[in-house]
């Protein structure tokens, strides 16, 4: 197993931070590849909840080295507060444990800003980002006018510079949406401490990698938000900047393709999507609050980042049958199978109609999927608390021939499914 790249299935929260701690126990070095402190991944240990922004899941395994890669754009006063929030939770993070990409690129507060002024620009067509500057920093990135990590190597006085220019640059923008300014000196003032912080911490990572899968070291790739936010192959344009699928694994850290030997996914056993898009299987009412929770429990469905509810809906299998095509799943896991228990009659939508058309894959255009209503299958539910079952064998029935029947509309074998947030709430099919 040289590389394994965990995706995202569904539209992010999938439960990737408690696959990815499940999978570096059996890992040297556990890498992120995309996106930024967009993403929330929780991982429960015993009586302790770890909250992930920035900081591979991997981090929080004995012995293995956490990479932050090239793909990913990075907050350095947010990731300070991270690394230091985590290390005063008992968590061992050193230059030595955790290694930044040099060319990973730095979102800076009038990113943020620039993120903010979008958002209200869009009025009711809202993308519902996290407002943590993640699209304006990777239009820098594409339009080269970005600065990096790296940078953060310079002289402070050479660094600061390179800052203030990108926040006047940034500025630019605002003051042409209305908004005011920001100081590039007194915006710019704890990214400078920030920089002297994480200096230590930078490196060139893809030489690293290269360096440590030629030494036979077992990789998780850990890819944040997920398939259907992809900027190429999601709904666009409610999707995020970067690209969660399996591809933007390997630009985003800069690996080759030959290495990789495992492609998993991870679903919810149900849908959520937080902000704004099409989502065909969206429901309304009581089964949607069901699945959604009170909100009193980290796992309920109210984002990490930003505590937002989640949309929540039935199992889209039609959005799976498309994350196991364009990443070439080799498996997929199913997340959250508890919060079933209970709920009666289970529904899989197994294709989608639009105007007297059934498509077993997303239609072509955004307009056509934001008409599609889902077709339903429904399956028995099962009434037993499953949170203790370890093996399938275990499980009852009717949540046997769930798994068996996503497997089979999705073309993609299911060996593990998760039914509760502990580091041992794994169902194994063995
Ligand atoms: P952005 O990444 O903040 O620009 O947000 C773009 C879209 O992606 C919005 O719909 C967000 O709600 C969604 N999004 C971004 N990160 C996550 C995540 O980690 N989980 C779920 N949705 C996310």
């Amino acid at each position: 197993m040289p590389i394994t790249i965990l995706i995202g299935a569904q539209w992010g929260d999938e439960g990737k931070g408690r696959v990815v701690d499940w999978l570096a126990s059996s890992a040297d070095i556990v890498a992120r590849y995309a996106g930024g402190d967009n993403a929330g991944h929780t991982v429960a240990i015993n009586d302790d909840v770890y909250k992930l922004h920035l900081i591979p899941s991997g981090v929080l395994q004995d012995g293995v080295i956490s990479i932050m890669g090239n793909g990913m754009v990075v907050n350095p006063v947010n990731l300070v507060k991270e690394i230091k929030g985590l290390q005063a939770m008992g968590v061992e993070i050193t230059p030595k444990r955790l290694l930044i990409s040099s060319r990973a690129h730095i979102i800076t507060p009038a990113h943020i800003a620039l993120d903010k002024a979008k958002e209200l620009e869009r009025g009711d067509r809202a993308i519902g980002t996290t407002l943590r500057g993640i699209g304006p920093a990777y239009m820098d990135k594409t339009g080269r006018t970005g600065i990096r990590t790296g940078d953060m190597l310079l002289d402070v006085e050479v660094f600061a510079e390179r800052l203030y220019g990108a926040i006047s640059r940034t500025n630019e923008v605002l003051v042409a949406q209305g908004v005011e300014a920001l100081n590039p000196q007194e915006a710019a003032l704890d990214y400078i401490d920030a920089a002297e912080f994480l200096r230590p911490y930078i490196i060139d990572t893809s030489i690293y990698l290269y360096k440590a899968l030629k030494e036979g070291k077992k990789v998780v790739c850990e890819g944040a938000q997920g398939t259907l936010l992809d900027v190429d192959h999601g709904s666009y344009p409610f999707v995020t900047s970067s690209s969660p699928t399996a591809g933007g694994a390997l630009t985003g850290l800069g690996v080759g393709p030959m290495s990789v030997d495992r492609v998993l996914g991870v679903a919810k056993a149900f849908s959520t999507r937080v902000g704004g898009g099409p989502m065909p299987t969206e429901l309304e009412g009581e089964i949607a609050n069901q699945l959604r929770g009170t909100g009193e429990n980290f796992w309920d469905e109210y984002g990490t980042t930003t505590g937002r509810p989640r949309r929540c809906g039935w199992l889209d299998i039609v959005m799976l049958r498309y994350a196991v095509s364009v990443n070439g799943l080799s498996e997929v896991m199913l997340t959250k199978m508890d919060i079933l228990s209970g709920l009666g009659d289970l529904k899989l939508a197994v294709a989608y109609e639009v105007d007297g058309k059934q498509y077993e894959y997303p239609p072509v255009t955004n307009e056509e999927l934001e008409r599609a209503t889902a077709v339903y299958e429904t399956l028995e539910g099962w009434q037993e608390d499953i949170s203790g079952c370890r093996t399938f064998a275990e499980l009852p029935e009717a949540a046997r021939k769930y798994i068996q029947r996503v497997s089979e509309l999705c073309d993609v074998p299911i060996n593990v499914v998760s039914v509760g947030p502990e580091r041992d709430q794994l169902v194994l099919n063995s």
